[in-house]
């Protein structure tokens, strides 16, 4: 018999311990295998206690994908356009499994969600790691007609996306820092990847890759280099349900995705200037070649930042950019 580990996951409660002899007889394994198995899912970051003589037990509630749960929380409206849904236990990265989808010919908006990554991908080929249990990791594609150049803005609009079904989850201070990273005052919630592919011409297809920390535990958190936030320490209050959080976020990403496809990325500049944590901001612009100071001055027509220098304004394409916000002198 071998351990279904998403089931023995599933297994393992808050309030009280399951012993390992419990484990290994319902699985028809040893206590070794059991033993095994949890360290594997704790490597991942599933946060599982062990007390001496009692078993295992969660040091914090894990509710597990699942999408049937995720459908069933999305509106049944028959006008509804909304993506498939896959749900993976353990992928190499959300946005490559469906990059093979569209290899293989799929054509309809689909999403991929997954309990754990192996070689997720971040931004600037950063990798981007995340908790079993503690966040969300999931991509979704899209087919368009037109050429490549018709989705300038795409990347912040599916951030505006991310920001409206956090605000109606209850994150009224959630914004964005350009083009597409999502705060909770500075510090950074989560993050988008966005792969354009296809023909320049059309048709093309995107890859919306979105993750986001929901309870990221201080372990996990001391491995990254930057300034971050979880929905647990954002709000007082309960953290959103995985599977309805899931199903928010995927009803305002096709919902903005269809407002794109119609009007492109001008009607979302206004609500883009709403989220936008940049703006009026002392910032640092920097590029393979080097860096330029200024002053964030909001977004072009086509999603590009716009930067008062003293030698003017530049304005600054989201590709391989890093900006930062620069402390005031003396400050
Ligand atoms: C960033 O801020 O650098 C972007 C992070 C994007 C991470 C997500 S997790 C789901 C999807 N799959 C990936 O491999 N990356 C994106």
């Amino acid at each position: 018999m071998s351990i279904d580990a998403r089931q023995l996951l599933s297994m393992l409660e808050e309030s009280k311990s399951v012993s390992g002899s419990v484990l290994a007889a319902h699985f028809g394994v040893t206590r070794a295998a059991i033993w095994k198995q949890i360290e594997s899912l704790r490597s991942h970051g599933a946060p599982i206690g062990v007390r001496a003589g009692k078993g295992y037990s969660l040091s914090s509630p894990v509710e597990l994908l699942d999408a049937d749960l995720i459908r069933a929380a999305l509106p049944s409206r028959p006008d509804a356009r909304l993506p498939g849904i896959e749900v993976c236990w353990q992928v190499d990265s959300t946005s490559s499994q469906l990059a093979r989808r569209v290899a293989g010919g799929c054509r309809a908006p689909q999403a991929c969600f997954a309990e754990i990554q192996t070689a997720g991908r971040g931004r600037r080929g950063r990798s981007w790691h995340s908790t079993l249990g503690g966040g969300l990791a999931f991509s979704v594609l899209w087919q368009f007609e037109g050429s490549l150049s018709a989705l300038a803005g795409f990347s912040l609009v599916i951030g505006i996306g991310v920001v409206r079904a956090l605000r109606e989850s209850g994150y009224a201070d959630a914004g964005l820092k350009w083009p597409n990273d999502v705060q909770v005052r500075g510090r950074k919630l989560a993050g988008i990847l966005v792969e354009l592919g296809g023909d320049s011409l059309g048709p093309c297809h995107a890859i919306a890759g979105v993750g986001m920390n929901l309870r990221l535990g201080v372990a996990a958190g001391e491995a990254i280099d930057q300034a971050w936030i979880d929905l647990a320490s954002a709000r007082p209050g309960p953290v959103p349900e995985r599977n309805l959080l899931a199903a928010r976020l995927l009803c305002r990403l096709q919902e903005v995705v269809d407002e794109f496809g119609n009007t492109g990325f001008s009607s979302f500049k206004t609500e883009f200037a709403q989220y936008d944590v940049l703006a009026g901001q002392p910032i640092r612009v920097s590029t393979a070649r080097g860096f330029e100071d200024g002053v964030a001055n909001g977004v072009d027509d086509t999603g590009a930042l716009r930067v008062s220098t003293k030698d003017g304004e530049r304005v600054v394409d989201s590709g391989e950019v890093s900006v930062r916000i620069q402390p005031e002198a003396g400050a």
